[in-house]
């Protein structure tokens, strides 16, 4: 996989601001998506978009960024957790709307409007960074319902989106990263001590690893850092 043009959402701070220097350090060009674009990381191979996932102006100024160029790659990262803890008593239509609005709407919407520029790229790849609790098979622990329910809606639009584009050529992956050293994930105590918390910067490298691989399933199925197909 030669460098090219990717696209990258939550950019400013966490996982999607390693991406987006990582991929940017190995010679892409980044078109860096924050809702502060003076978080994304400074480097000479990094464009800075505003783009909040919820505002669909933002989304048509993205791919505006693009124009008639083409995106080899797009890492959907933006997203929103509900809380440790948040159980039934916390559920609020408002955090329902809008964990379903940045986690699942808005990776959706993103992709929708930059297939013409995949169209125009070779590896045509969409990541999608969504989450094991998303995983229905592997809920054991219930609760967060918001965070549960709106990563399971994006693990079956990746799966959709992977069958409706296979006729393009266009692969969609639909990872979860693991357990990772953010403001996120620091403030989750995992109940299960058996994982092992991970700096971004691994898991960006794990991404092009992935993205270089070419047995990795670009069908949409939930797969974790390494490659394995998770339940859903
Ligand atoms: N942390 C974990 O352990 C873990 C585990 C599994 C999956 N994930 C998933 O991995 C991804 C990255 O997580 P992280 O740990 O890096 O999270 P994080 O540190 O909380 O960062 C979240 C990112 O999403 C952006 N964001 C939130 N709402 C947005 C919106 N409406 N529009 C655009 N951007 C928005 C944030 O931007 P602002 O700076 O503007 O708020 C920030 O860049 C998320 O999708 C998360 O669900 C994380």
């Amino acid at each position: 996989m030669s460098a090219g043009t990717m696209v990258v959402s939550g950019a400013g701070r966490g996982l999607g601001r390693a991406v987006a220097e990582h991929f940017a350090e190995q010679g892409w060009q980044v078109i860096a998506g924050a809702r502060a674009p003076d978080r994304v990381p400074g480097h000479a191979g990094v464009i800075p978009v505003k783009l909040d996932v919820r505002d669909a102006d933002a989304i048509a100024g993205v791919a505006a960024v693009v124009g008639t160029g083409s995106v080899e790659v797009l890492v959907s990262v933006a997203g929103v957790f509900d809380g440790v803890g948040a159980g039934l008593d916390d559920v609020r239509p408002e955090a329902m709307t809008r964990a379903f609005a940045v986690n699942a709407l808005g990776p959706l919407e993103l992709a929708r409007a930059l297939l013409p520029a995949l169209r125009r790229g070779r590896t045509r790849t969409i990541v999608m960074v969504s989450g094991l609790m998303g995983s229905i098979g592997l809920n054991e622990d219930g609760g967060n319902y918001a965070y549960r329910a709106s990563k399971a809606a994006l693990n079956a639009i990746s799966r959709s989106l992977a069958l409706d584009l296979a006729a393009d050529g266009i692969g969609v992956i639909c990872l979860h990263p693991g357990w990772l050293d953010t403001e996120m994930g620091r403030g989750w105590s995992d109940p299960h001590s058996d994982h092992e918390m991970v700096a971004v910067s691994e898991v960006a490298r794990d991404i092009q690893n992935l993205l270089e691989d070419p047995r990795t399933d670009r069908g949409g199925r939930l797969i974790d850092r390494r490659g394995a197909v998770l339940p859903w």
